[in-house]
C-alpha cells in the first residue's frame, strides 16, 4: 500500500551542499506535511546533498551532465517512474531547456538568494553589499528557460547591516530560504 496517499510527490534537483534539500526533507517528514520528497537527483557525484538523501532513505541518483539533452532525458525517465508532481531546484546550477519544461508540464520551482529580479546569477551577496543595498533576501520562483527568471511565488527580505560580510549575509539569507521554500511549495500546490 502507498505510504502517504494524497501527498504530492516532489523531486529535488541539486548540485552541492543540500541545506535547502535538508530543510525540505525535515518539513516533508512531518505527519501533516502535504508533500513528500521522493527523489533526489544530482549532476555532481560529490554533492553533499546525495549523502543527506541517503541518510533520509530517499531514492537518489547521480546523473552525469555530459550534455543537456542526455541529462534531461534521463531526468525525465526518473520523473515518470516516480510519478513526480513537482520538481524543486535547490542549488541546482544548470539551466533546464524549454523542451524539458514543456515535456514535464507540471510546476518547476527554484530558490535564489536575492530579491529577484535583482542579482540573478552567482555571487549575489557580494554584489548586493558592494552596491550598498539596504536589503537582500530570497526568492522562490517558477522556472522558465531563462536564468533565475519566471513568476515569483514567494519572496522575503533581510536587512543588510553595515557590519555584514558576504558570509554573514549568506547565513542570514539561507535561514530565510529554508523557511520560505516549503511555504512556496504549499502556496503553489494548494493555493494557500
Ligand atoms: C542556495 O543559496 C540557493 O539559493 C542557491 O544556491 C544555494 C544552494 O545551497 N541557488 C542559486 O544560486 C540558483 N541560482 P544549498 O545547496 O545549501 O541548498
Amino acid at each position: 500500500m502507498e505510504k502517504s496517499p494524497g501527498k504530492k510527490k516532489i523531486a529535488v534537483l541539486i548540485s552541492g551542499r543540500g541545506s535547502n534539500l535538508k530543510s525540505l526533507i525535515k518539513y516533508s517528514n512531518q505527519k501533516k506535511s502535504l508533500f513528500k520528497i521522493v527523489l533526489v537527483i544530482s549532476n555532481n557525484l560529490n554533492a553533499k546533498g546525495l549523502m543527506i538523501a541517503n541518510k533520509s532513505k530517499i531514492k537518489n541518483h547521480y546523473i552525469k551532465y555530459s550534455n543537456q539533452k542526455n541529462f534531461e532525458n534521463l531526468v525525465l525517465k526518473l520523473i515518470k517512474k516516480y510519478k513526480i508532481d513537482m520538481i524543486c531546484l535547490a542549488g541546482f546550477m544548470k539551466i533546464l531547456s524549454k523542451k524539458f519544461i514543456k515535456k514535464f508540464s507540471k510546476p518547476i520551482l527554484n530558490i535564489h538568494p536575492s530579491l529577484l529580479p535583482k542579482y540573478k546569477g552567482l555571487n549575489t551577496h557580494g554584489r548586493a553589499i558592494k552596491n550598498r543595498e539596504k536589503y537582500s533576501g530570497a526568492t522562490v520562483h517558477i522556472v522558465n528557460e531563462k536564468l533565475d527568471a519566471g513568476k515569483i511565488i514567494f519572496q522575503e527580505k533581510v536587512k543588510i547591516l553595515k557590519k555584514d560580510t558576504e558570509k554573514t549575509l549568506e547565513k542570514k539569507v539561507l535561514k530565510v530560504e529554508h523557511k520560505i521554500y516549503p511555504r512556496a511549495i504549499i502556496k503553489l500546490l494548494f493555493n494557500y
